[in-house]
């Protein structure tokens, strides 16, 4: 009896041994990463994850606000486990929704304060990864052949010469066009901002998803200027296409892009590996491999000599605590849909 109850309990032991090594081995090994910087970037932080630690990763691309939209819409069985890059606004939202989680990465001594503010904002259930100034670009060759002037203030892009040559996402959707949104009502005021917005929708002629098709679509010669972040022009420029990146004369607002780990993430110590892995020098660095020039959070982290210097542009004070948070955002895209969006052009 004694000896079958041995034999009994022993196997049951190494039955549980069994299913927790399997539990354990497939949990340490997946990782869900909702992304919304450049694909290029967010494949090369794939490979460069897995490699280093084996861990498999599941990664889709999205828009900062349309990953917002659905990791609230997971809520209740969240199916990612780190939401990487994107603009700073979505990621505050998040946090006061209760939509991501507090991690105290033992990164933070290596981080720019600016990092360091963002997380400070929202209980350290975000961080800060990046930095950029928005503005626009513009293609030479076109601007030329339509005998068009050169921009150089967001006030112009407002002329009646420009109408149908300027292109911006939709802030709903884009974390850049929401900033520009933001930008606006800062600069200019809330009144001034709205006249802005519906002065600029007679010169749109699409509102993109993403934030930076519009300066892709002027590099291939489909669109004129686009409003991007100044990184995002500066790729195409790299990349051989006549468009020139514009810090208009007003003054401007920018982003932190940053990072977060989804609430009840089903992996939660890759996601941590995964945060910490982010915030490094040398992985930070190698942004520019993919064409990626924004400033990074990393102190030690050398940008690369074709990234917009912060310090030569005008930048507002841009609040991020209060454009970040829900009420506001919700409130400033609901009041474009019904005030500007709406508009005949
Ligand atoms: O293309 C890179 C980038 O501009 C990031 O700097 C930024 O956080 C993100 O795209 C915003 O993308 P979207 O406007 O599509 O949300």
């Amino acid at each position: 009896m004694k000896a079958t109850t041995r034999v009994v309990t022993g196997g049951f032991t190494a039955a549980l041994l069994v299913a927790g090594f399997v539990g354990v081995a497939s949990a340490k090994n997946k990782l869900t990463l909702y992304c919304s910087p450049q694909i290029e970037w967010c494949n090369l932080m794939v490979e460069a994850f897995q490699k280093e630690t084996g861990i498999e990763v599941a990664m889709t691309r999205k828009s900062s606000g349309e990953t917002f939209a659905q990791i609230k819409a997971e809520s209740r069985n969240p199916k990612g486990d780190v939401w990487w890059g994107g603009t700073g606004d979505p990621h505050l939202q998040a946090a006061e929704e209760g939509l991501t989680q507090p991690y105290m990465t033992p990164m933070r001594p290596q981080l720019h304060d600016w990092a360091l503010s963002q997380a400070k904002s929202a209980d350290d259930k975000t961080i800060g990864i990046y930095a950029g100034a928005l503005g626009f670009g513009y293609n030479k060759e076109i601007l030329e052949k339509n005998g068009l002037p050169v921009p150089a203030c967001w006030k112009d892009l407002l002329k009646p010469e420009y109408k149908g040559h300027v292109q911006m996402a939709n802030p709903n959707s884009s974390g850049t066009a929401y900033t520009t949104l933001a930008t606006m009502v800062q600069l200019f005021g809330e009144d001034g901002g709205f006249e802005y917005m519906k002065g600029l929708h007679k010169n749109i002629n699409t509102y993109t998803k993403s934030g930076s098709a519009p300066i892709k679509s002027a590099a291939r010669g489909e669109n004129t200027i686009g409003i991007v972040f100044l990184h995002d022009a500066v790729t195409q420029a790299v990349s051989g296409f006549p468009i020139v990146p514009v810090a208009p004369c007003e003054g401007t607002g920018y982003e932190i892009g940053s990072m977060s780990i989804i609430k009840d993430a089903r992996n939660l110590e890759e996601a941590k590996k995964f945060y910490d892995f982010a915030l490094r020098k040398e992985i930070q660095e190698r942004a520019k491999e993919a064409k990626a020039y924004q400033v990074m959070s990393n102190k030690s982290a050398v940008p690369p000599e074709q990234a917009p210097k912060l310090e030569s542009i005008k930048l507002i004070d841009y609040d991020f605590k209060k454009y970040g948070s829900s009420d506001e955002r919700r409130r400033l895209l609901a009041k474009w849909d019904a005030e500007v969006k709406s508009l005949p052009k």
